[in-house]
């Protein structure tokens, strides 16, 4: 019989990546969606899935709507990807960010452990929740917690509960810590996307400037098609563990903006980038870079995409966006 997995966050990023592929493997695929005045399903139309996910109504911040959906679905795998994920807002919305990462996890952990306890469950961790720390320039599955912002610090505490609700109830849950990954349909807000769609304006005469924060900052980028893989390896291992999942390389954003430039086939980038301190935040992650042997040893995971391929697909998908609005006007 098909498995059954429930997906949550399955509007964002990673949401519909994740059920491509769970489709594809013969899943019948539930999305938990918020009540909305105006939902948008964007970027599952982008990954051409939209009418194959079942829908279930139901919010993080809300206990009583976790307990009827996993009730109704009563899911083979859950794939906890809802969250407050922006960390630029997380300063602003602390107490939201908390309820939606941190209690919110709690709940659809009580959720499954009293009404479907032989689910398997994958938490959406994060390389965040190493801040400051490293061992050597890297991070990895020992590397000490440092996190640097309320949504950091949120994500600590949904990670130790999944780590704790495996360890006192013998559940099948596990933690995917996954440094940062990017796409075409990434939220508009974080860097990669702003850039791509900043160069893509410029390109075509839209706009004459970007507005960024730091520039020194450096990210350990993936592709979210390829991350999704080791979130459906983890649930399919024999045992529960967490994993870290990176390409063990990293780049500044100032390397990502040159980077993007020069796909746009644009060299002076400098006359168009404009440094604006309301992008800056009162505490920086200053560097991430995964170290990823145990997902390739254990899950023989591997990254596929490069960090020039990343980000040649994302300004060319933004290209062609307003090239196509362009054209509608
Ligand atoms: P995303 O694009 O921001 O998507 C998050 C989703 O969560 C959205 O669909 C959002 O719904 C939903 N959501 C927010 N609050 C909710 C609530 N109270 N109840 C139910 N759903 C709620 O994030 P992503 O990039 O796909 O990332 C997926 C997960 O991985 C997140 O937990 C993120 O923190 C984590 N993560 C991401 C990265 C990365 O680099 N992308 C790295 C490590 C970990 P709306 O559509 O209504 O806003
Ligand atoms: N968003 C944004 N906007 N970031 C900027 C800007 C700007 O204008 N200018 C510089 N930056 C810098 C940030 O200060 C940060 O150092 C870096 O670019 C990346 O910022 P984001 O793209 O917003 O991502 P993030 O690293 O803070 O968080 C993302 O990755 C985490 C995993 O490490 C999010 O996807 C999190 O949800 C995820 O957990």
């Amino acid at each position: 019989m098909a498995k059954t997995a429930l997906i949550t966050g399955i509007l964002g990023q990673d949401g519909p990546y994740l059920a491509k592929l769970l489709l594809e493997k013969g899943y019948k695929v539930y999305g938990l969606i918020r009540r909305y005045s105006n939902p948008s399903f964007d970027n599952l139309d982008y990954v051409g899935v939209t009418k194959d996910v079942n829908f279930a109504e139901g919010d993080l911040t809300d206990e009583s709507s976790l307990i009827n959906v996993i009730k109704n679905v009563r899911p083979d795998e859950v794939y906890n990807l809802a969250a407050q994920s922006f960390v630029g807002s997380s300063w602003e919305q602390a107490k939201l960010t908390t309820e939606v990462n941190a209690t919110g996890v709690l709940y659809l952990l009580n959720a499954l452990k009293y009404f479907s306890p032989t689910a398997k469950f994958y938490q959406a961790s994060t390389s965040e929740m190493f801040g400051l720390s490293n061992d050597d320039g890297y991070q990895g599955e020992t590397t000490q917690f440092h996190p640097r912002s309320p949504y950091g610090v949120s994500k600590v505490y949904a990670y130790w509960m999944t780590v704790n609700f495996r360890e006192s109830y013998n559940m099948f849950t596990a933690n995917g810590i996954l440094f940062n990954h990017e796409s075409p349909i990434r939220g508009i807000q974080f860097v990669t996307r702003k850039i791509t769609d900043g160069v893509a304006q410029i390109k075509l005469g839209l706009k004459d400037e970007l507005r960024l924060g730091n520039l020194d900052s450096s990210r350990d980028w993936g592709f979210a098609g390829d991350y999704v893989e080791a979130m459906y390896l983890m649930l399919q291992q024999e045992t529960p563990d967490d994993y870290v999942v990176a390409t063990g390389e990293t780049h500044t954003v100032r390397q990502f903006v040159e980077a993007a430039f020069k796909s746009a086939g644009i060299d002076d980038w400098e006359k168009y980038v404009k440094i604006d301190p309301r992008f800056q935040r009162p505490a920086e992650v200053p560097h991430l870079r995964g170290k990823v042997d145990k997902a390739k040893n254990k899950l023989g995971w591997e990254p596929k995409v490069s960090f020039e391929g990343l980000v040649d697909m994302m300004v060319k998908a933004d290209i062609e966006r307003y090239e196509k609005k362009i054209a509608q006007k």
